[in-house]
């Protein structure tokens, strides 16, 4: 029996996985996300480790012989999250999350030195973990001195669960400051944020060991000698779940944040259109992704402005594709990263009118995060990836409606998984898998069952290429409005 913990933005899911890869049991526990300020976003790590916890103690009880023979877990993890600790141990402060853009002052500076898209290979984005520790540095200058590990949510789990300080390099190329080709952190980019390599966690590969469940734990779980694979961030974890591992692979995330993600078997760096460039969790294999900060939480927002749930919303669009809606909405609500890399632009519905209702502003809110993903995909063409068909994944991908629009504005072929609710939960399984049994990672990384294929609605792409061109128009307007 294998274990992945996906520890995500708005929860912990765990699943628990056989030898043959089936999923037997999965137990989810919700996490909040606290808002002090427009544009931050926090999280407790207690809250990580007491959640997991009741994740684990719920299989535990419903589950107790098959969790007693769990030999590996595999982790996974929201990404590019600075999690400070003191010399002993102790969290200084809460978390600040990928999706917090406080920094963004301190991120155009360490972009504007070359070194860091030479070595890095990406933007500095302003939810990347280096700004953030310069913005402490700046203004929480107590906490910054006391700094003595600099940790990524997941890797904060892994301390938890076996006294390890080990990272890996899909999320570690999340920092700004890995050297991404090399697979290596820079003792440079470290040192021109006033860091150390001695602050930083040990790398490995996300199919290798990094190290044991602490017997406490694995006696309170009735578990023996259990190994803690690299893992994964939650991208290439979600990846690694869907077989996205060979080049020409691609999926598209519908979650909090929106992804496009395509694997690469080499190192294509290209920072000026705006996508990643990060390792992917197998040995020498890299992938190129596009983020947009708002794609269900997009939805969330409207959803709880509407007072309807975001299926109820969505359902009200019935399942037919139709023309798109009047409205635009830019989805920008917490800034973007691809392909405008600008923290302070936020979000609109522009041309409103008396007869605009609710669902029209649904239909708007779905196009939107289309069109920004449609932005993304041209990235990433520009970077070099031809993305053919992708699948999708993420709690967005429930609504055929969404994907319709989608598959239509790509102008490509989404398919359904059987069942995408597991995604980055299943890849850390099968990375635990790969690193207990020391398997070829090909072997276990295969694709999904797919259960339904969204095809381009051929007759509605004009409309939609129109509505997208003015989409387009919109940004360098919002832009001035600061
Ligand atoms: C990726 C990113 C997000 C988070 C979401 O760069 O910031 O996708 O990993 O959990």
């Amino acid at each position: 029996m294998y274990l992945g913990i996906d520890l995500g933005t708005s929860s912990v899911k765990v699943v628990l996985m056989n030898d043959q890869q089936t999923i037997l049991a999965s137990s989810s526990q919700p996490l909040v996300v606290s808002r002090p300020h427009s544009g931050w976003a926090e999280q407790h790590p207690a809250d990580w480790v007491s959640a997991t916890s009741q994740a684990l103690d719920d299989l535990k009880h419903r589950f107790p012989q098959e969790l007693a023979a769990v030999k590996g877990i595999g982790l996974s993890g929201h990404m590019h999250g600075a999690t400070l600790l003191d010399q002993s141990n102790q969290v200084l402060r809460p978390c600040i999350l990928w999706n917090d853009t406080r920094s963004h002052v301190e991120a155009a500076e360490l972009d504007a030195n070359p070194l860091f898209r030479a070595l890095s290979g990406n933007i500095v984005f302003a939810g990347f973990t280096a700004p953030k520790l310069v913005w402490v540095k700046r203004h929480e200058p107590d906490i910054f001195r006391q700094v003595a590990k600099v940790l990524l949510p997941k890797d904060y789990l892994r301390w938890w669960l076996t006294g390890e300080f080990v990272s890996e390099g899909s999320d570690a190329a999340g920092t700004a400051w890995l050297e991404v080709a090399k697979r290596q952190w820079s003792a440079e980019l470290l040192s021109a944020c006033d860091l150390t390599l001695e602050q930083m966690p040990r790398l490995i590969e996300g199919t290798e060991v990094s190290g044991f469940v602490r017997p406490a734990l694995a006696a309170r779980w009735g578990m023996e000698k259990v190994i803690v694979a690299g893992g994964a961030g939650d991208n290439a974890a979600s990846a690694c779940g869907m077989g996205v591992v060979k080049k020409g692979t691609a999926f598209v995330s519908l979650g909090t944040s929106g992804v496009l993600f395509a694997a690469t078997d080499r190192y294509l760096p290209n920072p000026d259109s705006a996508v990643h460039t990060f390792c992917h969790a197998l040995p020498s294999t890299w992938h190129q992704m596009g983020v947009i900060l708002s794609a269900t939480d997009a939805l969330n927002w409207w959803s709880r402005i509407a007072q309807q749930s975001a299926a109820e919303l969505t359902q009200q669009l019935g399942s037919i594709l139709t023309a798109p809606a009047s409205v635009l909405f830019l989805p920008y609500l917490a800034g973007e990263r691809t392909p405008h890399n600008d923290a302070e632009v936020r979000g609109a519905f522009l041309r409103l009118a008396h007869d605009t209702e609710r669902k029209i502003l649904t239909q708007a809110v779905l196009e939107g995060v289309a069109f920004a993903l449609k932005d993304n995909l041209l990235a990433l063409q520009q970077a070099g990836s031809t993305l053919e068909r992708m699948i999708a994944v993420g709690g967005g991908s429930k609504s055929p409606y969404w994907l319709k629009v989608l598959s239509t504005v790509l102008n490509v072929p989404i398919d359904l998984p059987l069942d995408n609710e597991v995604g980055a939960a299943l890849g850390a399984a099968r990375l635990g898998l790969i690193a207990a049994q020391g398997l070829e990672p090909l072997e276990v990384l295969t694709p999904p069952v797919i259960e339904q294929t969204f095809e381009p609605a051929s007759a509605l792409i004009p409309a939609y290429q129109h509505a997208y061109e003015r989409y387009q128009q919109a940004y360098p307007a919002l832009k001035t409005l600061n």
